[in-house]
């Protein structure tokens, strides 16, 4: 049962999907879209140890804006959880990253991962939307099913 005191992961992202509304309508630019839900997720999700974007350059995947500790800048191509998600464009749930063939670890304290893919106006896979926690096991699909809703509203 949750009490008053502990709401439930649907209670807080239905939360932060009505902030992210209110907010969003005030810039149609992606990168500050990007910026503001990095923002509240950090800051509003527990054990969201980093939340960030890799954006598609070309063959290339770049890291984005993002919140929490340094990352790596771009990502080996066709390696790791990112570059999983954005050739399969499927969101793609890590509940152990140590037992993630080519895993790329950008910080060890990171544990379990979520990578969702990001789409543009036109359709066209744009990168993914990555996040961590120094949980194992933290994510699931009430994770993926509010995280892919959000990305749709960033472009
Ligand atoms: N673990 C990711 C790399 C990005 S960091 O987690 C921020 C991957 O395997 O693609």
């Amino acid at each position: 049962m949750q009490s008053f005191f502990m709401p439930s992961k649907t209670e807080k992202y239905g939360r932060i999907c009505l902030q992210l509304e209110q907010l969003l309508v005030k810039s149609n630019d992606p990168l500050a879209r990007m910026a503001s839900i990095n923002a509240i997720l950090y800051h509003k999700m527990q054990n969201f140890f980093w939340v960030g974007f890799y954006l598609l350059n070309q063959d290339r995947l770049i890291v984005g804006p993002y919140q929490g500790p340094v990352a790596c800048m771009e990502l080996a191509k066709n390696k790791g959880v990112c570059w999983h998600s954005v050739n399969t464009q499927e969101t793609v749930i890590v509940p152990n990253v140590n037992k993630f063939p080519g895993h790329i670890a950008c910080d060890s304290r990171s544990k379990s991962e979520i990578a969702v893919p990001l789409f543009n106006a036109k359709g066209q896979i744009a990168g993914v939307m990555d996040i961590d926690s120094n949980k194992p096991d933290f994510f699931d699909r009430t994770d993926a099913d509010f995280l892919e809703k959000i990305v749709k509203l960033i472009y």
